[in-house]
């Protein structure tokens, strides 16, 4: 009883606090802000107009795009990974039996998170590709559907991002590695929300002769939030044209 009585009389105190406060402010604020020029005191007459600052620009060399290790590497067609046998150091478990580098497997934990929040079960279904299990899927895809439907959609060893432990392929929404991903409702989530989380769908669709890929919305690769966010907010989709690289041409052999 006598602790309620207690609780109780400090939140009245803190009520009729807070009123106080917010009482005073709102009759003083206009005034203490608005001066006729003739009553402006005299310290404040010649105060030079505080200029809103310059936003920052986005400095687009914080990163290699070279160094297979560094989270903004380029790899497509005519960047291939240096060296074509490079493997992560730092490779830890996705779920499923796949593998990111540590700080893309974090981010994509929060992003599964954040999707379950909005009501989606993403899925990791290809994360980590060595140079040695690129040229089985790589080859498998010459053997099943030919040299140029191969080529459109499976990159050729060491030149994959998958090799660099920052891609993986996701499903969800009753679709795995499918075009039938981007209708859903959880592709949707993921293509609009991937950013916050440093990632972006690599292969947009209608980009194809800029990645050199089909559209793959099920392809989602690292890339920090900072990057991810900048081009979200100037609404650049790939990485060749926001580093200003050349269009990945198809193969002539
Ligand atoms: N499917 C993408 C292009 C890869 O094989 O890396
Ligand atoms: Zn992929």
């Amino acid at each position: 009883m006598r602790k309620k009585y207690i609780i109780g009389s400090i939140l009245v105190a803190l009520m009729v606090g807070a009123g106080y406060f917010i009482f005073f402010f709102n009759s003083k604020a206009p005034e203490a802000q608005v001066y006729h020029p003739s009553t402006k005191p005299a310290e404040q007459q010649n105060t030079p107009n505080v200029s809103t600052p310059k936003p920052k620009t986005f400095n687009k060399k914080l990163y290699s795009l070279d160094d297979p290790a560094s989270i903004w590497v380029v790899a497509n067609k005519t960047r291939p990974l240096q060296p074509k046998s490079y493997a992560p150091s730092d490779l830890v478990s996705v779920g499923n039996g796949q593998r990111m580098r540590a700080e893309a497997a974090t981010a994509l934990k929060q992003l599964f998170a954040s999707a379950k929040t909005a009501g989606y079960t993403l899925k990791s279904l290809s994360g980590y590709r060595s140079y040695g299990t690129q040229v089985s899927v790589y080859n498998n895809e010459v053997k099943t559907y030919g040299q140029a439907v191969a080529d459109s959609e499976s990159a050729r060893p060491g030149t994959s991002e998958h090799q660099t432990g920052l891609a993986i392929d996701v499903g969800g929404g009753g679709c795995g590695i499918e075009d039938c991903f981007g209708n859903t409702a959880a592709g949707k989530w993921l293509a609009n929300n991937a950013y916050q989380h440093g990632f972006i769908i690599r292969y947009p669709q209608g980009k194809t002769s800029i990645t050199g890929y089909r559209y793959e919305p099920w392809h989602i690769r690292y890339i920090g939030a900072a990057l991810a966010t900048e081009m979200h907010n100037t609404n650049v989709q790939t990485l060749e044209e926001f580093f200003n690289l050349p269009a990945a041409p198809s193969y002539t052999n």
